[in-house]
């Protein structure tokens, strides 16, 4: 009889707020698993603004990050514009704890709404926003201009509920 592999622990890792000297360190994990990072530029710009961007990092025992996400506040709704975890530690809960970090906030910050764009193709994205609840509202045709000159559609996923407590408990049940 097969045996299911142990889920790895994120015991190790620690969120903290990102900071400029993650700059070097973050674009580097980008460019592992994004298809389109950042620029560096663009990044310190998301830096300079905390009143209206909460960017995390998920560091390791060596203080390096291994994940990182972004929200951004638009009126009273929170945008989930970046959430990025390397690959060797994908499948260990970073991506989940970052992102219940970022809906605490938005629950935090008094917003009303949560969205984000994910590729159509991007499943386990998916798979891990449909686990705190984001539902899909449409498809925004031909949204990622990509580096080979193709394009890819955007599912657009929302959370209207965030003060209702039902989401809080989804969010501490999917961040476990
Ligand atoms: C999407 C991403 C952030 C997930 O991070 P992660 O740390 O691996 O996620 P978690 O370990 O917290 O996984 C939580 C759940 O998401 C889903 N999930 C994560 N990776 C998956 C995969 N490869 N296939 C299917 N489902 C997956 C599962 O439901 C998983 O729960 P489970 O492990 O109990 O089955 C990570 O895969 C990543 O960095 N991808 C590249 C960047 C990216 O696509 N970002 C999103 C842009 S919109």
């Amino acid at each position: 009889m097969a045996v299911a592999a142990p889920r790895r622990t994120t015991a190790e890792v620690t969120l903290r707020p990102m900071g400029t000297a993650d700059v070097a360190a973050v674009r580097a994990l980008d460019a592992l698993v994004q298809p389109s990072p950042w620029s560096e530029a663009f990044l310190r710009t998301q830096l300079a603004d905390p009143e209206t961007r909460t960017l995390l990092v998920a560091e390791g025992p060596d203080g390096t990050p291994v994940g990182h996400a972004a929200l951004v506040v638009v009126a009273d709704e929170g945008h989930v514009t970046s959430i990025a975890v390397d690959p060797a530690h994908q499948r260990s809960g970073v991506g989940s704890r970052l992102l219940a970090a970022l809906c605490r906030e938005a629950v935090v910050r008094g917003l009303t709404a949560m969205t984000l764009e994910v590729r159509t193709t991007n499943e386990a994205a998916i798979a891990l926003y449909r686990r705190f609840g984001f539902a899909p509202a449409g498809v925004r045709p031909g949204y990622y201009a990509d580096p080979d000159g193709s394009t890819t559609d955007a599912l657009v996923l929302w959370v209207h509920d965030v003060d209702d407590p039902a989401f809080r408990r989804a969010i501490e049940e999917a961040s476990r």
